[in-house]
C-alpha cells in the first residue's frame, strides 16, 4: 500500500466509529437510503443455467431500520438458490445482535455465504467472534477460505478473502482450475483485480467497498472513493481474463446520506445463452 493510502487507511480508521456515534444521536436521519435499486447481470454458462445468486455489501448494519425488511423482502421474492455478502457488515461491536437479526432472516430463504470488510475489522470485533457467530446462525464466513457446492451437474467453489483494501487478502485459497468447476471469489475491496494473476482460475469476482462514490454530482466526477477501489467506482471491470463487478452496496459511511447513488441488490442469472 502506498504512503497515501496508508493515511487515507489510517484517517478512515479514526473516524468511522466517531461518527457512527454522532450520527447515532440521531438515527433514524438517514437521506437516500430508504429505497433500494435491484441489479441483474447475466452469466453465460449452461451449467449453471436457471441458478439464481443475490449479492449484497458494505451493509454497515449496526441498527436494524424498516429498509432491512423492505431488502429482505425482495431477495423473498427474487428466491435465490445463493446469497453473497462482500464485507463491511457494520460499523461497531453495538451492531452484531441487528447484524445476525438481519442474516437470520436472510439465511431463511438460501444458503448465506460472508467475507469481511475493513470497517469489520476496523470495528475491533475478532474474526473469531465473528466465525463463532456466523456458526450459531448457520451463515458460512470465508475468511481466506473456499467452500465447494455440488449443483449436480457441476460443482461452484465460492471462495471469500480477507479484505483487499488492508492487504489481507490471500489468493493461496483459490482452488486450482478444474473441469466442470465455477469459482466465484469474494472479495470486499475492487483491488483485488490487481492482485489476481493469470494463473488464477476464477470465473466471476464480486466486490464493493466504493458505495458507487455514495455521493454522485451531477457533472463533477466521483470525488469520494476510499482506497483500495483503484478508480473503479461501480459496475463491471475487466483485466486480463478476470471479470468483475463491483455493487454499490446497501449503506454508508462517515456520512448518513447517499446523493444519486441509490443502495444495490444484485442478481446473478446464470443462463444458456446470451439473452
Ligand atoms: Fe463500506
Amino acid at each position: 500500500m502506498s504512503w497515501p493510502d496508508h493515511v487515507r487507511a489510517y484517517i478512515g480508521s479514526c473516524l468511522s466509529e466517531p461518527l457512527y456515534r454522532f450520527f447515532s444521536l440521531v438515527p433514524h436521519w438517514e437521506i437516500g437510503l430508504s429505497t433500494h435499486e435491484v441489479s441483474t447481470l447475466t452469466y453465460v454458462h449452461p451449467p449453471l443455467a436457471g441458478r439464481r445468486a443475490v449479492h449484497l455489501t458494505d451493509l454497515h448494519l449496526d441498527r436494524y431500520h424498516a429498509r432491512h425488511d423492505r431488502v429482505v423482502e425482495t431477495i423473498d421474492e427474487l428466491q435465490p438458490d445463493w446469497i453473497f455478502i462482500t464485507g463491511d457488515l457494520l460499523n461497531v461491536p453495538e451492531g452484531l445482535p441487528h447484524l445476525f437479526r438481519f442474516l437470520a432472516r436472510l439465511r431463511e430463504i438460501a444458503p448465506v455465504f460472508v467475507t469481511l470488510g475493513n470497517h469489520d475489522h476496523y470495528s475491533g470485533v475478532p474474526v473469531a467472534q465473528y466465525a463463532e457467530l456466523a456458526d450459531r446462525h448457520k451463515v458460512t464466513l470465508l475468511v481466506n477460505q473456499s467452500t465447494v457446492i455440488s449443483t449436480g451437474v457441476e460443482e461452484l467453489v465460492i471462495v471469500g478473502v480477507d479484505d483487499p483494501s488492508l492487504h489481507r487478502a490471500d489468493l493461496r485459497c483459490v482452488p486450482p482450475r478444474a473441469d466442470r468447476r465455477f469459482t466465484l471469489l469474494l472479495a470486499h475491496a475492487p483491488n483485488i483485480l490487481d492482485h489476481v494473476e493469470a494463473h488464477h482460475a476464477i470465473d466471476l469476482i464480486l466486490c464493493g467497498h466504493s458505495h458507487g462514490g455514495q455521493w454522485q454530482v451531477p457533472g463533477l466526477p466521483t470525488f469520494w472513493l476510499p482506497p483500495g477501489c483503484n478508480g473503479r467506482v461501480a459496475g463491471w471491470h475487466e483485466l486480463g481474463e478476470h471479470k468483475l463487478y463491483i455493487n454499490r452496496g446497501l449503506g454508508w459511511s462517515f456520512l448518513p446520506f447517499r446523493w444519486n447513488c441509490r443502495p444495490e441488490i444484485a442478481v446473478i442469472e446464470w443462463t444458456q445463452e446470451q439473452v
